[in-house]
């Protein structure tokens, strides 16, 4: 992982939305890399947190972050982790459901503390991204247009009406690596509607918040949008937002991938080769297990044999993983280069900082490898521990069931 990657990535953002008329925020989305070096590096540059579990509350407050700086969306939303939370200092929640909502509420009224809530709406747009969260009738966040208990409209009249509840503003998260960013503006255009709207219906409320989630798409070899695309698209809505509320709002970009992708590099070693007709395979010590997202998705990172070489036009290079598994083969494209694939050179894989080690696992016995971090001094140091095989032994229950473990 290299530092200064992840200090960029935190100003491009902010000096892509710096002509926004309000104060403005990055909240790092931990789910997409935890590790706590990463997370150091995050809190040192003074930014939020979205976080999606009470553990990733202790991750961060152990690497010396704030519960001020958290912003805390569950998918659970159950009474005991909104305690939990609270009581560790979290103050902004956005609620999913009207059983979240009922949970929130529960908690509040044990703990006395007064939260700042959000409602999380999934606008229902049009997006053009890898993973889409704003499909019809979707896992995440309430309807906007509907009058059930699960939608906008009861939710927001519910906390404007509860004790140490105040109503804060709207959340909604569109997918992840978005490839065009007009469904922002139609999300941005349905939510002011629903706000005026609103209004008419309740009276007057603030709006303090307005958070857009994640989405912001890294390259991974490909021509994409950069973050100034992005809130060139819908920084003149935003600020006309405001002169429309008639008060200033926080605007919060949520990213993981953006943010972590891009830090970092796995370095595979080719293992074995062998030849199948018209295509050449290299089999590489490294597989789905380090980078899911690579079989989950058939999601591609752009590869490069070290030392390269020529490839042959008539033969076809497919890149194989160490695992028994015919989905353990990796996507590569013209953009990959692998020629001079040989044993005994490396395959290094770029660009996979984000949903690759979280989501590991020790498939065939395999240990977790190292990760090292060149610090912006130019040092490297290993910021997490390789397992050896000792240890994931004992880790999946070792000698326990010879009657030697814990009782
Ligand atoms: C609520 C929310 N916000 C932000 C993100 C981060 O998205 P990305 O990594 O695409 O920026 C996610 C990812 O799943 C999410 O669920």
């Amino acid at each position: 992982m290299d530092e200064a990657t992840l200090r960029r990535k935190v100003s491009e953002i902010e000096g892509a939305y710096q002509n926004f008329k309000g104060p403005f925020r990055v909240a790092y989305s931990i789910k997409a890399n935890f590790n706590p070096t990463v997370i150091k590096t995050f809190v040192s540059e003074g930014i939020m947190f979205d976080l999606t579990a009470a553990n990733e509350l202790l991750f961060l407050q152990r690497c010396g972050g704030t519960s001020e700086n958290v912003i805390y969306t569950s998918i659970t939303e159950t009474a005991a982790e909104y305690e939990k939370v609270v009581r560790n200092g979290v103050r902004k929640i956005v609620v999913s459901s009207n059983n979240g909502l009922t949970n929130l509420i529960e908690a509040v009224s044990k703990t006395g503390e007064a939260v700042n809530v959000l409602i999380r709406v999934n606008p229902e747009v049009r997006v053009k991204a890898e993973l889409r969260f704003s499909l019809r009738h979707g896992k995440f966040g309430v309807q906007l247009d509907s009058s059930g208990d699960d939608s906008a409209m009861p939710m927001l009249r519910r906390i404007l009406s509860t004790t140490n509840l105040k109503f804060d503003g709207f959340h909604f998260h569109l997918g992840s690596q978005i490839e065009d960013p007009s469904c922002y503006a139609s999300a941005l255009e349905k939510l002011e509607a629903f706000i005026l709207n609103a209004r008419r219906e309740l009276g007057d409320f603030p709006v303090n918040t307005i958070d857009i989630g994640g989405g912001l798409p890294t390259p991974y070899g490909k021509g994409v949008p950069a973050p100034s695309d992005f809130s060139g698209k819908i920084l003149e809505q935003l600020n006309s937002l405001i002169a429309s509320f008639g008060r200033k709002f926080t605007l919060i970009v949520e990213s993981g991938r953006y943010l972590s992708a891009e830090s970092t590099i796995m370095v595979s070693k080719i293992v074995n080769t062998k030849r199948f007709g018209e295509n050449k395979y290299i089999y590489v010590d490294a597989g789905y297990n380090n980078l899911a997202d690579s079989a989950l998705l058939r999601h591609e990172y752009p590869v490069e044999v070290v030392p390269g070489g020529s490839s042959n036009a008539h033969q076809k290079t497919v890149l194989a993983g160490r695992l028994c598994d015919s989905l353990d083969v990796f996507t590569t494209s013209s953009r990959s280069r692998l020629g001079g694939a040989e044993v005994g050179k490396l395959v290094v894989f770029r660009e996979v900082g984000a949903y690759s080690f979280v989501l590991a696992s020790p498939f065939h016995c395999q240990p977790r490898p190292y990760v090292l971090m060149k610090t912006a001094q130019g040092e490297h140091v290993v910021v997490r521990k390789g397992q050896t095989i000792e240890e994931l032994f004992e880790d999946e229950g070792g000698d326990t069931l010879s009657g030697q473990g814990e009782k």
